[in-house]
């Protein structure tokens, strides 16, 4: 019998879906306990970013568990070959014995690291139970929550994954207090978006520190999760919103080797200009926005450089796009700003972004 909120979907034996019931979300100052982390029928396996092991608190604690993978976090995590190491790796423990009970996946690390966990933990054995707990600003903020995950194709972004929401999510204020400063920054790139999408209020009080974000982060979620919950299967389209900043971002993010959070701040600038530029966003929003981003501390925005990319280079990264639609001339969905909570998808053609490109080039 189907447990409540459990819905069969598609033969995965553990779906859960979690719309009508949030995600729990544990909020922890030090590292979570055993309890907290554990699964009462199943034995956890542990995928973790090798970093964390630089932190000696961490390193004694994921010494807790028998199944635990220390992984190279980043986007050659989020591969086909990396998938098959680690169920490789899943069968070696089988074969050991050391695999003694049905699995759960707990991901500790950044969005890399929960995206290939997430899409680990969805497949295997037609679906595991799977925990986030966050290490990256950007992944407490953003990844971590709504189900989303992903793998990359020959270096094309997240062209295989599945939409499968996590049981809990831990957020670890240890862990995640223990970031570079750059891992900040990276963040603001999805809580911009996140409050222009619906939260315009806070907005207008964001500051760039570890204290406004931690102490922000379920306003953040639930912005988050109230598009999601409208849409959790990306069916209707609305959930499209969420990529704002990204068709550009993806594109920096290939072709100039940025990370997700610079790229997705860039491709913000980018769609600002152009919503600017098309009547939409009015001048005063447009030059806070702009200022906000090109403010920020610790910010390395590569404009020039992105400038430097040729139209050639730019058409073929859009035509890999996901977010695209049939149609005769390839055209995506391009999410545009009316004002702080107020944003909306455009269908446009690659060759309608392109000419914006281009003119961005010359005019920003
Ligand atoms: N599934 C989603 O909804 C969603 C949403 C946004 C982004 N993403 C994905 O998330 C990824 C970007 O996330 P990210 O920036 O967290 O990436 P990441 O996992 O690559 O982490 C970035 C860097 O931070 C390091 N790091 C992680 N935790 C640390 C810590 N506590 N201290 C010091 N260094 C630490 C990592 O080793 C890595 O070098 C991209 O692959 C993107 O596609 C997914």
């Amino acid at each position: 019998m189907a447990r409540p909120n459990t819905l069969r979907v598609s033969g995965f034996r553990e779906y859960v879906h979690r719309v009508k019931k949030d995600t729990p979300l544990i909020k922890v100052s030090g590292l979570p306990t055993l309890a907290q982390v554990s699964h009462p029928e199943r034995q956890s396996v542990v995928i973790f970013d090798r970093i964390l092991l630089k932190n000696a608190a961490f390193k004694k604690w994921v010494a807790q568990f028998d199944l635990a993978l220390p992984v190279q976090a980043g986007e050659s995590l989020k591969t086909v070959q990396q998938y098959a190491k680690v169920l490789n790796q899943l069968q070696a423990w089988q074969n050991k014995k050391l695999i003694t009970k049905k699995l759960q996946f707990v991901a500790i690390g950044g969005g890399s690291v929960g995206d290939f966990t997430g899409f680990l933990a969805s497949t295997y054995q037609r679906g595991c139970p799977l925990v986030q707990i966050p290490s990256t600003w950007l992944s407490a903020v953003d990844s971590a929550h709504g189900g989303k995950n992903g793998l990359n194709l020959n270096n094309v972004k997240n062209q295989i994954g599945t939409i499968y929401p996590a049981s809990k999510v831990i957020l670890s204020k240890a862990l995640l207090l223990n970031q570079p400063a750059e891992r900040l920054t990276e963040a603001f790139g999805e809580i911009i978006k996140i409050c222009l999408i619906n939260q315009p209020k806070l907005y207008t009080q964001i500051k760039f520190t570890e204290d406004f974000v931690w102490k922000n982060l379920e306003k953040f979620i639930q912005a988050k999760m109230v598009v999601v919950k409208k849409d959790p299967f990306e069916k209707t389209g609305y959930r499209h919103i969420l990529n704002l900043g990204h068709t550009m971002g993806h594109v920096y993010e290939s072709e100039l080797g940025l990370s997700h959070g610079k790229a997705v701040l860039m491709g913000m600038v980018f769609a600002a200009r152009w919503s600017f530029h098309l009547g939409q966003l009015k001048q005063k929003d447009f030059v806070n926005l702009t200022q906000l981003i090109t403010d920020m501390p610790n910010s390395e925005l590569a404009f020039a450089k992105a400038h430097k990319l040729s139209k050639q280079k730019i058409t073929a990264a859009l035509n890999q796009d996901k977010k695209s639609v049939a149609a005769k001339e390839k055209s995506l969905r391009f999410i545009l700003i009316k004002k702080p909570g107020q944003v909306f998808v455009a269908q446009k053609t690659v060759s309608e972004i392109v000419t914006e490109f281009e003119r961005q080039r010359f005019h920003a």
